[in-house]
């Protein structure tokens, strides 16, 4: 299979997306994240939001407005329930939510 111009220039956005990502909030890692938001944080959203919780992250009026925002509330409901996360799994946590709702690239 040849290159064509237009994949290589596919892959390399790609390529600079994933940069970004990988920047913000490094060190965190979304599998893990994944597994301590589902296991802490999504009950109470979903008893508040219904559904399975997701819908406080993608409501038209969320109060979380950027990457550094969205580190902050993660703290905050982390600090509300007492949870006393390591700085790592506020991360982990955060860059889930933010690969999987927020989409921040700075
Ligand atoms: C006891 C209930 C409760 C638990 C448990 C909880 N939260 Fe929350 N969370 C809330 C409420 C209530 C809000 C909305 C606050 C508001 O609208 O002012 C919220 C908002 C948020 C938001 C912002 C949503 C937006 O509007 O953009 C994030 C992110 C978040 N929580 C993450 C977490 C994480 C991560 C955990 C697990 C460590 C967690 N929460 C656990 C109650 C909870």
């Amino acid at each position: 299979m040849s290159i064509t111009p237009k994949y290589f220039l596919f892959l390399l956005l790609i390529g600079l997306f994933n940069e970004a990502q990988a920047e913000l909030f490094s060190g965190g890692q979304p599998q893990l994240g994944k597994a301590l938001v589902e296991k802490h944080c999504i009950q109470c959203h979903a008893k508040q939001f219904g559904g399975d919780g997701s819908k406080i992250y993608t409501r038209e009026h969320r109060i979380v407005k950027t990457s550094q925002g969205l580190l902050t509330q993660v703290r905050n409901c982390n600090t509300m329930i007492g949870l006393q996360w390591f700085e790592d799994e506020e991360l982990h946590a955060t860059s889930y939510l933010n690969n999987t709702y927020y989409h921040f690239v700075k």
